[in-house]
């Protein structure tokens, strides 16, 4: 994801948000809603399908995934996102970091992924960690942008760099997403970019609202991690808002979550 998209070998799916800015990416064609006009092609504006208004639920902002997957399901070649990229969902990944206010990555992710300052002014980055075992030598912390989030009774953060606390022994997300106010303008919109085990923590804790996930048209085999790895039974149900695809075989898909049905009595 680059502006000019980074393409060097380093430069994992996540870190590539320096993409083209919008109506630079021309090749995306919603499909459902299917258009207006069946025959014709749909150019998306990707800011202005992506950069919509998010409404906070009460006490903590909206919370997004943002994701990519194999055909077959899994979220890594060698132990990364990089291989299942292409442009289309570098532009889309681009919009998403372009509409939020913060961003959440496990430290395996940050770590992986080689997280690096965000392009946006003012948008930080927290790196959920119980440990704070992470690379304070990257300008995403010497920039000042990232923060670590970490339980209550965790060891101190380094020098310098912000943390917000929740929990015991591991991060309570609910909780921490509520907080993430304390180290800057209270966010409305939080993207989560995985991995797949904090995915796991942020479904439990029921604050996942929305799910942005990009398809791509491989199939990778491996025993890669699917979306959400180590999570317990939970049934959620999201509603789709749109599909794109585009002209790589690419679909980008963006659901969501249908607010829990009342139970009986
Ligand atoms: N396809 C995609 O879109 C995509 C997106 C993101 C990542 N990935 C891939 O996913 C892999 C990494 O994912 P992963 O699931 O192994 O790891 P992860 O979710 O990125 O990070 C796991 C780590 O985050 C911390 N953590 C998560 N939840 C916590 C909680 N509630 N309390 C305290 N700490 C918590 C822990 O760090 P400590 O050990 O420091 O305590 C834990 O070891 C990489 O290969 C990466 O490339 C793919």
């Amino acid at each position: 994801m680059g502006n000019p998209p980074d393409t060097s070998p380093t430069s994992g799916r996540r870190q590539s948000d320096r993409s083209p800015r919008p109506c630079q990416y021309h090749r995306v064609r919603r499909i459902f809603p299917v258009p207006d006009a069946p025959s014709a092609t749909h150019d998306a504006g990707l800011d202005e399908l992506y950069g919509v208004p998010r409404r906070a639920p009460e006490g903590r902002p909206w919370v997004g995934l943002c994701m990519i997957a194999s055909l077959d399901g899994s979220t890594v070649v060698d132990g990364r996102s990089g291989a299942l990229g292409a442009a289309g969902d570098r532009a889309v990944f681009a919009a998403l970091r372009r509409a939020a206010d913060a961003i959440l990555v496990g430290s395996a992710t940050a770590r992986a992924e080689k997280y690096r300052a965000p392009k946006r002014d003012g948008q930080r980055i927290g790196v959920v960690t119980s440990t704070g075992a992470v690379d304070q030598t990257t300008d995403l912390f010497s920039s000042g942008a990232g923060f670590l989030v970490m339980p209550e009774d965790g060891p101190a953060p380094p020098s310098g760099v912000d943390v917000v606390r929740a929990g015991t022994g591991r991060v309570d997300l609910g909780l921490a997403v509520s907080r993430l106010g304390e180290v800057m303008a209270p966010p409305v919109f939080v993207q989560a970019e995985g991995g797949p085990r904090l995915n796991a923590g942020l479904l439990g804790a029921g604050c996942v609202d929305e799910l942005n996930l990009s398809i791509a048209p491989l199939v990778v085999g491996g025993d890669g991690p699917r979306l959400v790895a180590g999570a317990a039974d939970t049934m959620q149900r999201f509603e789709p808002v749109h599909v794109l695809a585009d002209d790589e075989g690419y679909l980008f898909s963006r659901w969501v979550r249908r607010p829990a049905e009342p139970g009986p009595g």
